[in-house]
């Protein structure tokens, strides 16, 4: 056995740690298409909570540099707040190649078959259309990517890996319509909301698998099938964290020119913080809030915004000192109290896990409900 066969072993093994046994065209095209093809020299190993992410370089380091390529869990970030910034600033991740244990888990998801049309949103580093290349021929494949530099690498990627899928830059939140109708659409990049094109490109009986993240909770993963009658339904599914798709980045716009509101909880933040991931998808159906958290030495902030509007939005402290908590407030709506609310709505269900929850996508809009899509769970008043 030569040390390339040994180390594509314990790849694929510790894969299969994480995710269970491999479809067998997942597990042959993740040894066709070696990942090291897709990593630049220089990138960020980004081992999530276990660690810092640390700067690897194949000139100075190549031993670390092979050991990030070959650890299934991590991904490696390829470039920080669109390419404005260096790996060493501490600014957003906006593109990567991701974690080989979640691209396995998505791929399986995904459930390809030879001869499949796929549609893939956001190209990356392309390994993930060199995979689907590999799975259904690259010339079923179009991956859109809206970073041109980006797509530009990626093309250079898979080229010398011996595939040539459609590249295309643009906006895959519109997906692709001259490549339409797809048997598959395959997303990479977070949504809080599906965008509707998505469905209409899909076949009826196609699949659309994309990461869904509400802000706090690991994110997960939705399948949606979609359906003759133009809705798409499926439950969520995985653990999939990914980076948002541009057009849903939460950002904090600046604080408006007024004074928050100051009120206290005796909702301790960081039950929030931790929100397991029904308590979270619950939160994210019943307010429609993103809630985001940042632990810093002792603090631990929690922040509440209403996406649609950035004059709602409240933030919240834990400190060591016992009791109840500062809330400062912006605009009329009481976000936080709805998020806690929510919370404890999840808590009287008696905590439903991920798998109960699922997603129904109409062109009116999506809804989320619990065991069965006629449960929709709903915000007051709507
Ligand atoms: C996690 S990376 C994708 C990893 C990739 N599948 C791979 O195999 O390397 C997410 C990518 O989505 C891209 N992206 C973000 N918003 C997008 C959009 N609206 N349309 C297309 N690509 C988008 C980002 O630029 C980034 O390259």
């Amino acid at each position: 056995m030569t040390v390339h066969d040994d180390r594509l072993g314990r790849f694929i093994a510790d894969i299969e740690d994480r995710v269970g046994p491999l479809l067998p065209p997942i597990e042959a095209a993740l040894r066709a298409v070696p990942r090291a093809l897709f990593i630049p020299d220089v990138a960020l190993a980004s081992p999530g909570c276990r660690d810092e992410a640390y700067v690897i370089d194949r000139g100075s380091d190549p031993d670390a540099w092979w050991e990030a390529v070959n650890t299934a869990t991590d991904p490696i970030i390829t470039q920080i707040d669109d390419g404005t910034r260096g790996f060493d600033s501490d600014g957003a991740y906006t593109s990567s190649n991701s974690a080989p244990d979640t691209v396995a888990e998505l791929l399986e998801l995904l459930s390809t078959k030879p001869g499949h049309r796929v549609l893939e949103v956001g190209t990356g580093t392309g390994w993930t259309a060199a995979l689907l290349s590999h799975m259904v021929g690259a010339e079923r494949v179009t991956s859109v990517e809206i970073d041109a530099a980006i797509s530009e690498r990626a093309a250079k990627n898979v080229s010398v890996a011996g595939y040539e899928p459609h590249l295309v830059v643009g906006d895959g939140a519109t997906g692709y319509p001259d490549g339409a109708p797809y048997d598959r659409v395959h997303v990479t990049c977070s949504v809080y909301r599906v965008p509707y094109t998505w469905v209409e490109q899909c076949r009826p009986g196609g699949l659309i698998v994309a990461p869904f993240e509400t802000g706090v909770g690991c994110g997960r993963a939705i399948r949606l099938v979609v359906s003759a009658d133009g809705t798409a339904v499926g439950r969520f599914r995985g653990s999939a964290s990914y980076m948002p798709i541009r057009a849903q980045r939460v950002e904090y716009p600046p604080e408006p020119d007024v004074e928050p509101a100051r009120h206290s909880t005796r909702v301790d933040p960081r039950t929030i913080a931790e929100a397991p991931p029904g308590a979270a998808l619950t939160i994210a159906a019943l307010t429609g809030l993103h809630v985001s958290a940042e632990q810093d030495d002792d603090l631990v902030r929690v922040w509440v915004l209403n996406p649609d509007r950035g004059d709602e939005r409240a933030m919240t402290v834990w400190d060591p000192d016992p009791g109840q908590w500062p809330v400062f407030q912006i605009g009329d709506r009481p976000v936080w109290d709805e998020v806690t609310d929510a919370y404890f709505r999840w808590v009287s269900w008696g905590e439903p896990g991920r798998d109960r929850y699922g997603m129904t996508v109409t062109p009116d809009g999506q809804s989320i409900w619990l065991d069965r899509p006629d449960n929709v769970l709903r915000r007051a008043g709507t």
